[in-house]
């Protein structure tokens, strides 16, 4: 709009101002006329009328005189006459001017003794009144009187007005007329072409055509549109190209890395981007306290720590709720923005979420409401009904926002948990073509449980919009399966292990999430640097250290863990100055209660085990809250003797993975609790049940006296395990099951 108002304006300008111009010009053109016109018509009707003056003065016939000027009260309104003496004393005076004899009129003498005739305008009253004054003489050229003829010059002003204002009424149509014709100019040369030639674009990159640009003509427009095709063309080769490279490397290369999941994913998906939602986004925007700076953080989740490797390698589009501080100022117009920042591998696009959805949606239904119920810690679930019906409505809106993000052909979407139950069916309601997969990061309870949630029936059904559903482990595979067979009505096919209903099969697979062991293990620039504060810091030198990596979270066997610590040195009383147990904790969810609760919790009892233990030169945990960013913890990781995963259930836990992938020196011990997911694949770890502290406690000696040897064939084997099956082969083997199930 401002660019066309630059546009109109000065032309604008230039109109009225010549147009001001010529009006005046007008204006007084005519004033000139109609006074010109006035003058004659004075001095005519006076020199018509000198006659019949002269013969009434001279014969002092005053009732002629009478007579004469009274006509005048018959003529236009405007007219009048006055007849003076030769002494010029007023005779007679037409009636409506009859106040006209009272005005000093200075004038009358001048023209007695010049005897010449005197036109010229004065002021009458609240009007000004033309006066032709006319010596009327005799024979001998002697002055017998005057006869002055006056005239109203109102009307002249009048017809000056009206001439005005049809000028200005023309000027408003020509303004009027400029500006419509501009607009449609501006558009048929400039904007019909453009959003012609971004529809195009935006098509072609969608795959959706494969025709020439829209521009026919040659000048700076269609110089423009051939660049743009060119462009379009070479990314669409060089994506079919890579597609069909990507066929044959795949089958060549055994195990999984980056580039074979970005091969699979371009030979599986073809032109067609990845689309992933999460509630948790990648990368956040936050104002740090001190430096009042916005900074990027990468947040501590098992989602974002598993997918964003994923997408770094595939490319593609995250969508996520934008819920830091500063997010709102590094997105463009379109709520999206490159990350990781300066890499910009991926798009990530933000979702904004008033802080009552946030409430409901989030901290109320996800995560008292789903998150207890699906964790068996003996928290109890809250459902209700408000939160309820705004995580309906949040679905709804990550759904708007996913839907008009899709291209016209086949989209392939990865729903992140339980934040999105619903979003399946939503989105496959409006494209049934699209392939949805959705992966449940933490633990599905069993249908005693599940059948406790109020909306259980349209959960359920929400979800198997999907076309496939994954768990970490088949246990939970199983309890699903349960669930749905109780509580709706549906066809349970156990040889393909899937869901029917409604006509839709969903397809339901377990596929353990891992981590990139190459990212983990690799030994960064200041890594030594690092490794040397982190032990003066803490104190850790010559001291056998353990390592707890967790959110402040319930389910984390967070306390569990500091008295087992506890119980170690109570029954093991000859490890107390040698053993630090250091605990980073990320606080998490901290406006609810029980996670509020929970802190102080656990500062409580670090405190107390503290003082309980502690001595000059030594405190058994080092407990420090705050957000640890990937680089931050591993150096931990490197120092760490021994790693303790103790959650009283978990989906996987990735802190495990991540401890076995940092160990390269193979020197180190996981204790791990026989309720995650991760205790499937790592029989090689220290395996405990958090309940029984004793058991714990006896976990931590075994670690701490373990033989190198002993340490190091356990550490081995389990990194074989994170090698073989890396989070690309998980993704991998996710996008390889839909498309193959897709096409049987
Ligand atoms: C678990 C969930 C994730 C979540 C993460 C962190 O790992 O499965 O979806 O992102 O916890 O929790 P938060 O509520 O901070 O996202």
């Amino acid at each position: 709009m401002r660019r066309i108002l630059l546009f109109i304006l000065p032309i604008l300008i230039i109109v009225t101002i010549a147009f001001i111009g010529f009006g005046i010009f007008q204006v007084r053109s005519e004033e000139t006329r109609l006074f010109d016109e006035l003058m004659r018509k004075a001095k005519a009707v006076a020199e018509s009328m000198e006659l019949s003056v002269k013969h009434a003065l001279e014969n002092n016939n005053i009732s002629d005189a009478r007579w004469l000027v009274e006509k005048f009260q018959k003529r236009e309104r405007s007219q009048g006459c006055v007849i003076y003496n030769r002494d010029g004393n007023v005779v007679a005076i037409t009636g409506r001017f009859s106040e006209w004899k009272d005005r000093n009129r200075p004038y009358i003498k001048d023209v007695i003794a010049s005897k010449n005739a005197r036109g010229a305008i004065e002021q009458f009253k609240d009007y000004s009144v033309y006066s032709y004054v006319l010596p009327i003489t005799n024979e001998d050229g002697n002055i017998v009187g005057l006869e002055e003829v006056l005239y109203d010059t109102s009307y002249v002003f009048t017809q000056l007005a009206e001439l005005w204002k049809r000028l200005s009424t023309v000027l408003v149509i020509l303004v009027v007329f400029i500006i419509l014709i501009s607009l449609l100019v501006q558009r048929q040369i400039f904007t019909a072409p453009v959003e012609q030639l971004t529809e195009w674009f935006k098509r072609f990159q969608k795959g959706e055509i494969d025709t020439r640009h829209p521009i026919k003509e040659k000048g700076g427009l269609g110089k423009l549109a051939s660049e743009v095709e060119q462009a379009a063309l070479s990314i669409r080769v060089a994506r079919r190209a890579v597609s069909e490279e990507a066929t044959v490397r795949i089958q060549k290369e055994d195990l999984w890395t980056d580039s074979k999941l970005k091969d699979v994913v371009r030979s599986k998906l073809g032109e067609n981007a990845l689309f992933i939602v999460s509630n948790r986004e990648p990368y956040m925007h936050v104002i740090n306290d001190i430096s009042g700076q916005a900074e990027c953080v990468r947040p501590a989740s098992g989602v974002v720590t598993a997918i964003d490797p994923i997408m770094r390698a595939c490319g593609g589009t995250w969508i996520a709720h934008g819920g830091a501080n500063a997010d709102k100022k590094f997105v463009n117009s379109k709520n999206k923005l490159g990350v990781p920042p300066g890499n910009d591998s991926y798009i990530l696009k933000r979702v904004w979420l008033t802080k009552e959805e946030e409430d409901g949606y989030y901290y109320g239904f996800s995560n008292e409401g789903l998150w207890p119920l699906c964790h068996i810690t003996y928290t109890r679930p809250i459902f209700r009904e408000s939160d309820w019906q705004t995580y309906k409505k949040v679905n709804q809106k990550f759904a708007d926002n996913i839907l008009e993000e899709l291209p016209n052909k086949n989209p392939f979407i990865f729903i992140q948990d339980y934040h999105f139950t619903l979003l399946p069916q939503m989105i496959k309601a409006k494209r049934p073509d699209a392939t949805i997969a959705l992966f449940w990061h933490i633990p599905w309870p069993n249908p005693e449980v599940f059948s406790t949630c109020p909306y259980q029936a349209e959960i359920l059904d929400g979800m198997l919009g999907c076309d496939l559903i994954g768990f970490h482990v088949q246990y939970h595979c199983n309890n699903f399966i349960d669930t749905v067979n109780r509580l709706l009505e549906c066809r349970i096919d156990m040889e393909k292990f899937s869901i029917i209903r409604s006509n839709i099969e969903t397809l339901v697979r377990s596929f353990p999430i891992s981590v990139d062991i190459g990212i983990n293990s690799r030994v960064d620039r200041n890594e030594k640097e690092e490794i040397d504060n982190i032990r003066k810091e803490c104190e850790l030198d010559g001291k056998i250290v353990a390592l707890g990596v967790d959110r402040i979270d319930y389910t984390k066997g967070l306390a569990e863990r500091m008295i087992a610590i506890d119980r170690f040195l109570e029954k093991y009383p000859a490890y107390k100055g040698k053993l630090v147990f250091v605990q980073l904790g990320a606080p998490s969810r901290t406006h609810i209660k029980r996670y509020h609760d929970l802190t102080g919790e656990l500062d409580e009892l670090a405190e107390r085990i503290n003082w309980k233990h502690k001595n000059e030169e030594w405190k058994p945990i080092v407990y420090l809250q705050r957000h640890f960013s990937p680089e931050e913890i591993k150096p931990f990781y490197r120092i760490a003797d021994i790693c303790i995963v103790s959650s009283l259930h978990d989906g996987m836990n990735l802190v495990a993975k991540e401890y076995v992938a940092a160990k390269n020196d193979l020197n180190g011990s996981l204790i791990l609790s026989r309720f995650t997911g991760a205790a499937r694949e790592f029989t090689d770890a220290i395996q405990i049940n958090p309940y029984s502290i004793e058991e714990f406690a006896d976990g931590i000696k075994l670690a701490v006296e373990m033989p190198l040897s002993e340490k190091k064939r356990r550490m081995e084997n389990m990194r074989k395990i994170i090698t073989d099956n890396n989070i690309y082969k998980w993704a991998g083997n996710i996008i390889t099951d839909l498309t193959t199930i897709k096409k049987a």
